[in-house]
């Protein structure tokens, strides 16, 4: 082992010279040097990635991985951690393998590793992408102690359909927004230096547009025309391109009829010739197995479309090792592909530093110093705190005085199952932080009303689905009727209800999509028996998609959205319910009134018939208005913000130049306070259709009561620019409208003419 260690080494250890191309080229020399030296098998085995799982004991894998990890048939595994387990996969592949390469080890930190933080979706809440690559920094930090080298994240996937269950892993329906955080998140994964032992390798997620599934079903077909690729759903995967990601994943749907896995138009002509990528390109899970189910081939003729697509390196499917092989040998693939494929994979080790050190550092003590401390929990709670949104607050019914009597109802009270949310990795809900565990901690004795008042679901088949992938619903023994009238006494006993519901953590996230985004039956019956009671009613919610809140909305007195908030969930929201923390967070995706406005989003187009309640023949519906329950962008506060008009430095824009739009933005309440202050424009006039509103900047601005800011957007031709139908990036002259307000339906606008 320490000869080839050594000889590794040496040849890797040329690379610490401080220039990029000189790094650049020691790298190639290194990694030619290598792949000169492998069979075409050893090559193909780097391009396979299984699934190795974990339990205490350490990694858990059948034989038959095992021994391929041994010949030289495996590149990288996912789903172990911890020092232990790492060293010991990581020991087999550097001792045991003829070439003694090391192993990328991959795993889902989404959300935090150990350490929780919201979901994805909350994150975006906070408009605050300081603060989401300050937790990308972290993440890593954690991640990257506990041996792992590689995250599946950010999923970067613009989603307009709630009833899609991974709208709670993505940053919502936003392009722009989308980019902000997706360039944040890869910058803090990666620190533009993988050779830091406390970063990881990103990847972008899933490429391309299986946010658009049809009916918001999962795995389901998407189809649309390139202008709104190009326009609307591709600009995050491109930002998160150009700020250097390392990784991009394949998504299961089919683009223009070929899935994405085997699309040679999406994985080479667009990623790596448009756009320049030079990363790794790793599969979705058995996604290039699943093109036989697509209809595109048999097991031989799928692997042939993927790496000739571009794929380079297969997750679980296995079809690789099994048939490149003789695909090369019949000459359907060319070595020089799977060269080019394996070169990556070993590129990305060597950027990782791995041929240096297989094990990255990786310590019991750097696990246990960095795992769960101090700094990442009160970031989690930072975070928490600023993802909470404030969707309605009638008559000052938040924050909360303590000195009332206050119930709180509900079976998410003492709940701490779901805090952590879908996809939380690593994190163990039993050390997340419960809603009543907070209170009583900070109010020691202090004494508030509690009722469970349902279970959170009475739905036994959908229990049956939840439970046999942790969902931990357990019926409560008392009946629904015992459990609603305790409630509806307890709330008599009170000033002032809150309760706690949503939607248990396996109703959204992968294979969770839903066609009703009601609150779960047996919720909605508690909600009216306390409304009934006629005491002041704040709903506190806790759930990964928009929901139809509509008679929530209509009939309650104030709603806070506090996602899956994570590790330190309870903390946040109990200094949230009681003021000492002022909401600030704004949704980044549309909440409908109804399932059946879906897709529902802010930057539609125009119609030819403008919506008209007293015309007949004009886009509408018969039964509900076009508007949505709360708009993009929506979110209040403690206090009140004012905006003045929209100032301009000039009214026109010239080529070259650039101009600034400003607002006056005042704290008129009575606390201090952050808003995020948002730009939107509206191309009048285009040689296509443009958008009503388009979201083109955002400032998130901390304001104590009475105070006032300048905020300043500086606009340039190149914000103005979009795809025309030539599919030419390019601006056209003429009008805009640049609006600046607190949310999407903002009517505060000036205009600039483009020259
Ligand atoms: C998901 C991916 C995930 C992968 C590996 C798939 O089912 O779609 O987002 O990264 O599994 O766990």
């Amino acid at each position: 082992m320490k000869k080839t260690l050594l000889y590794v080494g040496m040849l890797c250890g040329l690379a610490a010279c401080t220039n990029r191309p000189s790094q650049e080229a020691e790298m190639d020399k290194f990694v030619s040097r290598l792949i000169n030296q492998m069979t075409l098998e050893e090559k193909i085995g780097q391009l396979n990635l299984p699934t190795v799982g974990f339990d205490v004991t350490g990694p858990r894998m059948s034989e038959a991985v095992e021994q391929k990890i041994k010949d030289g048939l495996v590149g990288g595994v996912f789903n172990t951690y911890t020092p232990d387990a790492v060293r010991k996969l990581q020991e087999m592949a550097v001792t045991q393998t003829r070439l003694h390469i090391p192993l990328l080890m991959g795993y889902d930190v989404i959300h935090g590793h150990r350490t929780i933080y919201p979901i994805p979706l909350g994150l975006a809440a906070t408009w605050d992408t300081a603060l989401i690559r300050r937790i990308a920094v972290a993440v890593a930090d954690e991640a990257s102690a506990d041996g792992l080298h590689w995250t599946f994240s950010p999923m970067v996937d613009i989603a307009r359909d709630p009833r899609w269950g991974r709208v709670s892993e993505g940053a919502g329906e936003d392009p722009y927004v989308g980019a902000e955080i997706a360039k944040a998140m890869v910058r803090g994964y990666e620190q533009g230096d993988l050779r830091k032992q406390n970063t990881l390798l990103s990847c972008i997620k899933h490429f391309a547009l299986y946010g658009a599934a049809e009916a918001g079903r999962d795995y389901n077909t998407t189809d649309m025309s390139r202008l709104r690729m190009y326009n609307e759903y591709l600009p995050p995967y491109k930002a998160a391109v150009e700020a250097g990601a390392s990784s991009v994943m394949t998504s299961f749907n089919e683009i223009d009829g070929v899935p994405a896995t085997g699309n040679r138009w999406l994985l080479t002509d667009l990623l790596r010739r448009q756009w320049g990528f030079d990363g790794l390109v790793v599969t979705d899970y058995t996604a290039i197995a699943e093109m036989e189910n697509h209809g595109v081939g048999n097991k031989a003729q799928v692997t042939e479309l993927a790496i000739n697509a571009g794929v380079d390196m297969d997750m679980v499917s296995e079809y690789f090792i099994d048939e490149l092989p003789a695909l090369v040998k019949a000459g359907r693939v060319k070595e020089a592909v799977i060269d080019a494929a394996c070169r990556r994979i070993l590129e990305a080790k060597y950027k990782l530093g791995l041929f240096d050190d297989p094990y990255r550092g990786v310590s019991k003590e750097r696990a246990a110093a960095q795992i769960m401390n101090a700094e990442k929990l009160a970031l989690s709670k930072e975070a928490a705190v600023k993802s909470i949104v404030l969707l309605k607050n009638d008559r000052h019914t938040l924050p909360l005085d303590a000195s009332k009597k206050i119930a709180f109802i509900g079976p998410l009270v003492k709940d701490q199952r779901n805090l952590i949310g879908n996809w939380s990795a690593a994190g163990d809900w039993r050390q997340a932080v419960s809603l009543w565990s907070a209170l009583e901690n900070k109010f020691a004795g202090h004494t508030f009303l509690y009722a469970k008042g349902c279970n959170l679901i009475d739905d036994a088949a959908l229990r049956d689905k939840l439970n046999p992938h942790g969902g931990e619903i357990v019926p409560d023994s008392r009946s629904p009727q015992q459990l609603l009238a305790e409630a509806v006494q307890t709330a008599r006993r009170a000033d002032v209800v809150v309760a706690v519901l949503g939607e248990p953590f396996g109703m959204s996230g992968e294979a969770a999509s839903r066609t009703n985004l009601d609150l779960p039956a047996t919720q909605q019956a508690l909600l009216k028996a306390l409304k009934e009671t006629g005491k002041p009613v704040a709903l506190v919610l806790m759930n990964g998609r928009p929901l139809t809140l509509q008679w929530e909305h209509d009939h309650l007195d104030a709603i806070l959205e506090t996602w899956y908030a994570g590790t330190r969930a309870g903390d946040a929201i109990t200094d949230v319910l009681f003021g000492d923390a002022n909401p600030s967070g704004k949704i980044t995706m549309t909440y409908p009134l109804n399932v059946g406005q879906i897709p529902i989003y802010y930057n539609h187009k125009h119609t030819g018939r403008p919506f008209n309640d007293k015309e007949k023949y004009t886009s509408k519906y018969l039964d509900a208005g076009n508007e949505p329950l709360y708009p993009f962008g929506h979110g209040l506060s403690y206090t009140q913000f004012t905006y003045s008009a929209v100032q301009l430095s000039d009214t026109t824009l010239t080529a070259g130049g650039h101009i600034t739009a400003s607002v006056t933005l005042t704290n008129s309440g009575s606390r201090a306070g952050e808003e995020v202050v948002q730009l939107y424009i509206c191309d009048r006039v285009g040689s296509i259709t443009r958008p009503v509103k388009e979201l083109k900047g955002f400032q998130k601005v901390a304001l104590q009561p009475g105070e006032s800011r300048q905020v300043d957007f500086a606009l340039t031709p190149d914000l103005l620019k979009f795809y025309n139908a030539d599919l030419q990036w390019t601006t056209e002259p003429g009008d805009f409208w640049v609006f600046i307000g607190g949310s999407s339906v903002t009517a505060n606008k000036a205009v600039v003419l483009l020259q």
